[in-house]
């Protein structure tokens, strides 16, 4: 069987379903290789592909989509999009269009909305039904079930929405739209670009201004795409260093444009390290987004020493996309500031790998968040590590890893989550001994491909 693409169904015709919460468990094993060579190109970026189905579904008009990334999240955004009366057809490979209802134009979904594994799917989508005077049944899989989703339901409540949930705001839930919602000004709690997106995409379909406040930059694809669709979407600098962006409600958004969509930094970034941890590799990953809101791990494996270069930069689509060279050689490991958290959030588990392997402590702090992702990362990771003979230090919201040579060995326990299985596998071929991990499917959530982009690479992933 090919590991890189067992699970991964691309949807055929108009239907399609999620598919994670019923793929069977697939273990793969990652064999240690002396050096990784080639040029691979990144998938397409998974934050901006839910965007451009979603925006394209709230506008008047055709939007045609390039080099969308075809994983199961993605697959979960277009048939949610479809319930809800959007036109949303695969015309070729990665190629898509959205022939969309226009703001506000949504109708009662006829069946539960599955949102798999995507929690960018959960949240973003609740901001945009928030606004429509009907109800909606949400759901996920295992893993998305037991993500917060108070962190939505509580500003888009204040703007007028109604939410039923499980006990602690968690799916499945019901939320009933108000006709007419109240802007509002919302400081967020946590740095988090998914409630920041669900609160201006409610504020779509919402007279008057809404406006979020960040303390932290977090990924800014929201913004960037609404403007491009034409909407009046303002950023400033606020005096304590927050930034406010304000949407003006209910405009018609311009149809008819074209989407491409660059490749994803955080798949990316499984080539990359893989390459930094082996001495002598040289790897090219084409077309990736090197946005600064997502290149916080890049300026991190700098700063261990790696080699790492951003060659024929360009902009496409709106976005800053580079050509990453990476050679291999030793890393050092450091204190990664905090701040820096919300510019590479999920690549911490692919950084506790590059970190096991270099030489020294590196010290993440202030991550607390990524025990909110698909799984509690921190304990994942942590887990994952042990299981391999990694030593490390974690707390609350730390990790502290004790880099050297990994005697590997272990098998890990992924935990629905995508990037554990993948970071892991990462971890084997720069290890003693093989390092397994007991379920590869999440992998087709984000990175339908993957293992086999790995061999190509000369990593040895196999099913086991
Ligand atoms: C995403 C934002 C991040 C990230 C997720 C995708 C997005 O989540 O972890 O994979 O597309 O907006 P948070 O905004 O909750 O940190």
């Amino acid at each position: 069987m090919n590991p890189g693409t067992n699970g991964a169904r691309l949807p055929s015709g108009s239907r399609s379903r999620p598919v994670s919460s019923s793929s069977v468990p697939q273990k793969l094993v990652s064999a240690p290789v002396a050096r990784l060579e080639g040029r691979v190109r990144a998938p397409g970026d998974k934050s901006i592909s839910h965007r451009a189905l979603m925006f394209g579904a709230v506008t008047v008009g055709e939007t045609t989509i390039e080099g969308l990334l075809e994983g199961e999240d993605i697959l979960s955004s277009a048939a949610a999009l479809r319930l809800l009366g959007a036109d949303v057809v695969r015309l070729g490979d990665g190629a898509w269009r959205v022939r969309g209802v226009g703001v506000g134009g949504f109708r009662e979904p006829p069946d539960v909305l599955d949102m798999g594994n995507s929690g960018t799917s959960a949240r973003l989508l609740s901001g945009l039904i928030a606004s429509h005077a009907f109800t909606s049944f949400m759901t996920g899989d295992a893993s998305l079930r037991r993500r917060p989703m108070l962190r939505v339901i509580e500003p888009l409540s204040r703007m007028g929405a109604r939410f039923v949930s499980r006990d602690g705001g968690r799916l499945p839930m019901a939320v009933t739209g108000a006709p007419t919602m109240m802007p509002i000004e919302y400081r967020l709690p946590v740095a988090s670009a998914q409630v920041k997106s669900a609160i201006l995409l409610a504020g779509l379909n919402t007279p008057g201004e809404t406006t979020v406040i960040e303390p932290e930059p977090t990924r800014d694809h929201t913004e960037r795409m609404l403007e491009g669709f034409s909407a009046a979407v303002r950023t400033r600098a606020l005096d304590d260093g927050a930034r406010a962006i304000t949407i003006v409600g209910q405009p018609e958004l311009a149809g008819n444009r074209h989407i491409v969509v660059p490749g994803d930094p955080s798949s990316a970034a499984f080539a990359v390290v893989a390459a930094a941890v082996r001495p002598g590799s040289d790897v090219t990953v084409e077309n990736v987004g090197i946005n600064p809101t997502r290149a916080g791990l890049y300026e991190t494996l700098r700063e261990m020493g790696a080699a790492l270069s951003f060659e024929n930069r360009r902009v496409m689509g709106g976005e800053t996309v580079a050509d990453l060279r990476i050679r291999g050689g030793a890393l050092k490991g450091i204190d990664v500031p905090p701040d820096r958290a919300p510019s590479m959030i999920d690549e911490y588990p692919v950084l506790a790998v590059a970190a096991a392997v270099a030489e020294g402590t590196t010290r993440m702090q202030g991550v607390a968040e990524l025990r909110a992702k698909e799984s509690d990362r921190l304990a994942s990771v942590a887990a994952g590590l042990q299981a391999n003979g990694v030593r490390f230090e974690i707390g609350a919201d730390y990790l502290h890893v004790q880099g050297g040579a990994v005697p590997g060995g272990g098998l890990v326990a992924t935990h629905l989550d995508h990037r554990i299985a993948m970071s892991f596998l990462v971890l084997g071929l720069a290890a003693q001994s093989p390092v397994a991990v007991d379920d590869g499917s999440p992998i087709n959530t984000s990175f339908p491909g993957f293992a086999d982009m790995m061999n190509d690479l000369g990593a040895k992933i196999t099913n086991a």
